[in-house]
């Protein structure tokens, strides 16, 4: 029996996004827009594209480490068969942008290391999790399982996002929509296994992590859209984006 039925419900209404208010409103309008743009220009260049996918690529990568390396070695027994299949989605996800930038002319051998801008995210993330760790029965388990809700909520909003800016004919939609529906997937999974994990008494600490966690996503947020935006006026050229 997890933690959460031997002490009955409590309130996990952290796990959604909150809808940004005020000047985050304003701010998360202002990335959207500016990585929209960004992406529609990235996608008029060979180069812009490929740059495209070995951001996913990397995103996949990172991700497969982080199950690897924190998930799976303190993940109790009942954890492990569902993380060993949560693992093989990412390491799906890594062929399959993988073999989209060979396609593409790109072997795809010198993988991407996550960029600056993420290995900073990474490590303020790390820092929380350690700063919080002690407030949890489960330890380390629960603030790797909030940083991973945020960061497949990330993906999700991410793939949305470029789904949205592509038709349906586009020759990447079927590779996004097919990974997009798997990270949504991975959201349900993540806000599932914290219900588990975390007692009611523990759902206040809970909130507040997750709410470091976004703060530290949404410092990120102009400086990575203008990164992007910058990165699709270098690469990107003339014609459509809607193939
Ligand atoms: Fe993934
Ligand atoms: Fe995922």
């Amino acid at each position: 029996m997890s933690v959460g039925e031997a002490l009955g419900p409590a309130d996990f209404s952290c796990l959604s996004m909150p809808a940004p208010q005020g000047l985050g409103a304003v701010q998360a309008r202002w990335v959207d827009r500016i990585k929209r743009a960004a992406l529609l220009r990235l996608h008029r260049s060979p180069r812009g594209e490929r740059l495209l996918l070995r951001i996913y690529l990397a995103g996949e990568d990172a991700t497969e480490r982080a199950l690897l390396d924190e998930l799976l070695p303190q993940s109790p027994p009942w954890l492990e068969r569902q993380v060993q299949q949560h693992l093989a989605d990412e390491q799906r996800h890594v062929t399959l942008f993988a073999e989209a930038l060979r396609e593409r002319g790109d072997d795809a051998q010198a993988r991407l290391e996550p960029d600056w801008l993420s290995r900073r995210k990474i490590l303020r993330w790390q820092r929380l999790a350690h700063r919080y760790a002690g407030h949890f029965e489960h330890g380390l388990l629960v603030p790797a399982y909030a940083t991973g809700l945020c960061a497949e909520q990330m993906a999700e909003r991410v793939l949305s996002r470029h789904c949205s800016v592509l038709s349906s004919g586009h020759g990447l939609y079927p590779l996004l929509s097919r990974v997009l529906a798997d990270e949504k997937a991975h959201v349900r999974l993540c806000e599932n296994t914290l219900r588990r994990i975390v007692a009611p008494h523990e759902a206040p600490h809970l909130a507040r992590l997750l709410k470091d966690i976004r703060r530290v996503d949404a410092s990120f947020g102009i400086s990575g859209a203008l990164a992007m935006y910058g990165a699709g006026w270098l690469l990107g050229g003339r014609g459509s984006a809607g193939r």
